[in-house]
Order: C-alpha cells, then structure tokens, then sequence
C-alpha cells in the first residue's frame, strides 16, 4: 500500500454500502472518521503493512467501525455528543468511584440494581463492575480468564439485567466501568477449544507451538506473574499435544495480535461493550499484548500502536467510552500509556497511579515521605486531558514496582528498604500491627508482592483481635488519611468495596479449592448486609470509616481545584512525615497535607508561603474550621496520621 490516497475510495465505498448519511444524519460521525482516518491507517500499517492481506483487512477495520456506530442507540449518541461537548468530562471533581464484585458484594446484578442508593449515599457515582462475563468456575482468575466475551455469566444474571442496571445508573447520573480482557482468552473459550481440537484457523489465535525450542527462546527474558501458582509462561496442552503461552495462569491462554483476525474480534468485542453503555471502560494487562522473542514481552512499542488503534477507533465510534490501561509497571512506563509524541493524551485516557498507591503503603510503613516525593518527577509527567485512577486498594497485590533510584535517592538500600516493607505489611517485622501476607514470592529474584485489606493492612484487624481501643482509632484515622491522601490528589478516587466500612481481611477463599491458592482473595470479601447496617450505629467502626470517608467525598465535590487539570504542585519536605501538596484553579487554592507519622508533626507556616501570594487564612473542609497562618518560626500542628484540606481565605 503505497499512500493513504490510494486507500481513501475504501472509506467512501464502505460508507455508501452502509447507507451513511455525510451531510445530515451522520455528520458528526463522518467529520470524526474523517479526521481521524489517517491515524487509524498509518496505525494500521505499522502493525500489518507486511500483511499480504493488509487491505483486506483494513477495509473489515473499516467496516466494524461504521457498524459499531450504526448499532449505537440514539440515547449513548446523545450522552457521546455532551461529552465531547464538556470535553474531557472524566477529569471532574464530581466524580468518585467504586470497583465491586458484584457476586460478593450483592449476589447478583438484580439485587445490584436495588443498592444504587447505598452508593448516593456513600458519594460514589461511577461503579467498576468486576468481569462478570463468562467464566469456568473454579479455573476463573476473578473473571479475567473469559469464555464468552458477550455473555453475562449466570452466577451474576443476564446481559438484559446488566443493561436495565446501566440504564437505572445513566438515569440516576452515575457512570459504568467494564473490564475487557485483551490479553487472554479462558482456555475454554470456543477458540482455544477448536484450536485444541486442531483447527488451525484457531490455533493462529493463539502462541502454540509443537515443541520447546521457540517457548524456550521466549522463556529466557519473560518474568513470571505468577511464578508459585503458575511457574512459567508456557502450558502443554495435552488435547492439542503443543506449548501454548501462558503468561498468567495456564488456563489463561494468550491471544495472538499478530494475527489481524484476532483484532478484528477483540474490536468488535470492545465495540460490544462501549454500546452496553460503557463509560470507563478498563482495558486488562495492556502492557502484555505484544510478543517478541528475546524481550521481556512488556510494555514492547506495538502493545502502544495497538491501544492507540483502538483509541482512535473508539474515537470515530462510540466517544463517550474513555480507555483505562491497566498497566501495572514501572513508573516510566506506566506514563507512555497515556501515549508519546504526535500521540501524546490520544492513547489511553486513564491509568491507574500505581506508583503513588505503592507509596502510600511506602510512607504508611516507614513513616517517611522521601522515597514517594523522589517519584514525582516521574508521576507529574502525565499530559493534560489524561487522568489517574488514584486508590489506595484494588482487586489486586501491592508491587513494590517503583524504581530502585527512587530509594536509593534518601539514601535507603532498595533491597533492604523493599524488605523492611514486606515484613511490616506480613506481620513478621517485630511490632508491625499490619496483618497482610506476601503474594507471588518468587525465590529466584527475591521479589513479592503484599495482599491484604486495607484495614488489616492499616492494624484494624490486630487492633480488634487484641481489644484495644487505642489501636482501633489509631487504624481508623490512618484508613482515613490514606483515603484522603488518594481522594485529593488528582484523578479519578477509585474505592475498593468493604474499604467503605473498614472491613478487614476474609478467609473464607482458604475453603474453596478454586481460590485458596491465590491469596488476593483474602482482601476481596463476601458482604454481610447485616454488617452494614452498622454503619449507621454511633461509635461502631463501621460507621466512623463510612462516615469519614463519606465526608471526603462530599468535600472532593465541593472542590472544583481537585479536578485533574494538572495542576498539583507537592510543597516542600520541610518536615520529613508530612507529605503536602496544592491544587489550584483560578482563584481556588487548596493545601491538603498528610502526616504519615506516628507521633505529633510539626509543619512550619512558611511551608505555606513558597507556592504565589502567602495566604494568611485557611479553611480546614476536614475538621470544619479556619486556620490562621503564622510566622515562620510556628507551626501547624498534625496529630498522628492527621491531615488537613486547607483552602485559601481571601
Ligand atoms: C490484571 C487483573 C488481575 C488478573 C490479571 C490477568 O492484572 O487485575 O486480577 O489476574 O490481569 O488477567
């Protein structure tokens, strides 16, 4: 294919064949195809120019885009057109959101439809649905290991009751989040399942291979995910006698996107998704779609030219659907998928501030902010129009993943620092009132991860067992700060359910045999909605973390400079347990400063005085009162683990 103007009749021929109106109905989309034509070929070309059926297929691109389109209901066109007209609608102070499953949270997507009021009531407006698409029992990775990607699997319902919750949400003003999982297919998709009976067709969906030489090739630079429940990336299959890639369980079976079909279906899929009604919607491990040998088969340059197809695509499509690339990796490479030079903020919309979550637990632990405030450099990189999921807990383990220089730069060792850190948050460091657990220790590389709920991981759940109420209030502010930490700083606040109420760790997993082998579960719990009632009871715990954390976001709302304009600037370290930042907007100027110490912290009041005009009034949202600034050689007084949402009095 030599130029784009000898593949333009294409589009002109595909619109016509599909009755595209370009002057009236259809305009908007048109003018979007238009423009965005050109990326979508030359992104196109950079993956499968050397196809010998490259235009074959570009014209089916072309096709699944307009079809996407043409099946959209008018009522998620109306809701594409205000979005684009607020522009960049998802960088809002007014949204908060919750990610849930929806089995162990309710039961199922009816009862879900019934507790939208528990979420008004709570502030949060935006729910992440765990996978509730098909999926083995029992061989299910928490629903990433997908058998049907367009069927709701019956232990949650049925696709019309997920639509008729969407719908309810839409009406109620709240926003949608679905996972697709592009990565991998369940091994008992209907594609590893032909592929196993021989069809090769299928089997070019997948890596397999008849003997060890290539996997042997590919195993010498891949890490392990999973490397004490699922050594290796490779798993023989027995039906099809051949190696298949098995990056993460071995019955998750890597999809091959060197293979333009394998795009072709997995667009459509998401096409499906973004016309359920998908705001969000969480693109799973991005950073492994791509595989080379003799690479680490992360992160590699065409995992990026295929998230910025797929961008692009959905831009022309269906524009109310924002991407989040779940990408889990280091610092510098989380930012490139927010996308790099001509594609700067046309990648994905979203990613999750893993580093900075990472470092909470950091700061938490140690007591210290030097490590996190030597990772700005790298977090405030992010380009303007992109966001952050900003959390403290998710589904997932906590990576210990930020760069060794980040450590080494407050003149810790990494490997003993990183050490110190994983034996706090399992409970061997002595006196540590954590009580996690290491996840996917790998012996060869020394490296873990920590799993554990937030408030077993904040002591709540030591506190409680030891009956001591000193320790009880002290895990409830520290469950609150770290809450605050992450509902101010900018991006879009991601609570994980049961977080909400303080609830601490859940082995009921350890009894079931398709769970008790992935400790992550510990920290995903089975609601008792008789427990939640609690949170209406003074002096329970439950009902000071709901609270708490239901002021938070009543204060967040109320704060148009918390939007994520980019525009946080950390203030100094003038004492080494605070950690501070401003946000600013127009006139609105808000200090929020975290004390991750343990004992009392004194902050100076020049602190306040380095970022523009010196305030000499502030407005503390959290504890409902004003702060007079004073001089330099006094102080701002932080209790242990307390903090401030200061806004400037003018
Ligand atoms: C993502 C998910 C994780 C899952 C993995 C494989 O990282 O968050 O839970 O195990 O992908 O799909």
């Amino acid at each position: 294919m030599d130029s784009i103007r000898s593949i333009a009749p294409l589009l002109e021929e595909v619109f016509s064949a599909k009755g595209i109106d370009l002057k009236k109905r259809d305009k908007e989309f048109s003018i979007r195809f238009i423009e965005g034509y050109e990326s979508l070929f030359y992104l196109f070309e950079e993956i499968y120019g050397g196809h010998h059926d490259f235009e074959v297929f570009f014209k089916k691109l072309i096709e699944s885009i307009v079809d996407a389109y043409l099946e959209r209901e008018n009522s998620l066109r109306k809701r594409d057109s205000e979005k684009l007209g607020k522009g960049n609608w998802f960088l809002s102070n007014e949204l908060a959101g919750m990610s849930l499953y929806v089995d162990r949270f309710c039961g199922n997507l009816k009862t879900l439809k019934t507790k939208l009021s528990y979420f008004e009531e709570l502030g949060v407006n935006f729910l992440h649905l765990m996978p509730i698409f098909e999926s083995p029992e029992g061989e299910s990775d928490g629903g990433y290991a997908v058998s049907d990607f367009r069927k709701v699997d019956k232990r949650f319902g049925t696709l019309a009751e997920l639509k008729q919750v969407r719908k309810k949400m839409h009406k109620q003003g709240m926003y949608l989040m679905l996972d697709i999982v592009l990565n991998h297919t369940s091994h008992r998709h209907e594609w590893a399942e032909k592929a196993k009976a021989g069809d090769p067709f299928y089997q070019d969906f997948f890596y397999i291979y008849e003997n060890r030489w290539i996997p042997n090739q590919f195993e010498t630079e891949m890490p392990e995910i999973f490397p004490e429940s699922a050594p290796g990336n490779f798993t023989w299959s027995p039906e099809c006698n051949q190696w298949v890639m098995t990056v993460f369980h071995s019955y998750q079976w890597d999809l091959n996107y060197r293979n333009p079909w394998v795009l072709k279906e997995m667009l459509e899929n998401i096409f499906f998704y973004a016309n359920l009604g998908v705001d969000l919607l969480r693109i799973d491990a991005p950073a492994f779609i791509w595989k080379e040998s003799g690479t680490s088969c992360q992160n590699l340059p065409k995992a990026h030219t295929l998230l910025r197809l797929i961008k692009q695509a959905v831009q022309i499509a269906t524009p109310g659907m924002a991407l989040l690339g779940e990408a889990i990796v280091a610092p510098k490479e989380i930012m490139k998928y927010f996308g790099t030079e001509q594609y700067t903020a046309r990648e994905c919309d979203f990613a999750y501030n893993a580093t900075q979550m990472a470092l909470q637990w950091d700061m938490l632990a140690s007591g210290e902010t030097k490590v996190m405030l030597a990772a700005q450099n790298d977090i405030l990189q992010k380009p303007f129009g992109t966001s952050w999921i900003t959390y403290t807990r998710c589904h997932d383990d906590i990576g210990l993943g930020y760069d060794d220089w980040m450590i080494k730069a407050t003149g810790k060792d990494p490997y003993l620092h990183r050490s110190f850190l994983k034996d706090y948050y399992s409970g061997k460091f002595p006196h540590s009132p954590a009580k996690g657990a290491l996840f996917s220790s790998n012996p060869k590389t020394g490296d873990a991860r920590i799993s554990g709920s937030m408030a077993s991981l904040c002591g709540l759940e030591k506190a409680l067992e030891e009956g001591n109420s000193f320790m009880i209030s002290q895990s409830v502010q520290k469950i609150l700060m770290m809450q605050a930490h992450a509902i101010f700083l900018g991006g879009l606040p991601m609570l994980f359910y049961g977080d909400e109420l303080g609830l601490t760790n859940d082995y009921s997993y350890l009894h079931d045999p398709g769970k008790s082998y992935d400790n992550r579960w510990m920290h995903r719990p089975i609601i008792n909605w008789e427990g939640v009632e609690k949170r209406k009871e003074p002096g329970t715990v439950e009902n000071k973390v709901f609270e708490g954390t239901q002021r938070l976001l009543q204060i967040r709302k109320k704060l148009p400079a918390i939007g994520d304009y980019k525009n946080i600037v950390w203030m100094s370290p003038h004492n080494i347990h605070v950690a501070g930042y401003l946000r600013s907007l127009g006139e609105q100027r808000i200090y929020c400063v975290f004390n991750f110490g343990s004992e009392t912290a004194l902050l100076t009041w020049y602190a306040f005085k380095e970022q523009g005009v010196a305030p000499s009034v502030l407005y503390d949202h959290w504890t409902d009162s004003r702060q007079y600034v004073g001089l330099d050689n006094e102080y701002l007084v932080l209790e242990p683990y307390g903090f401030r949402i200061l806004e400037v009095v003018y």
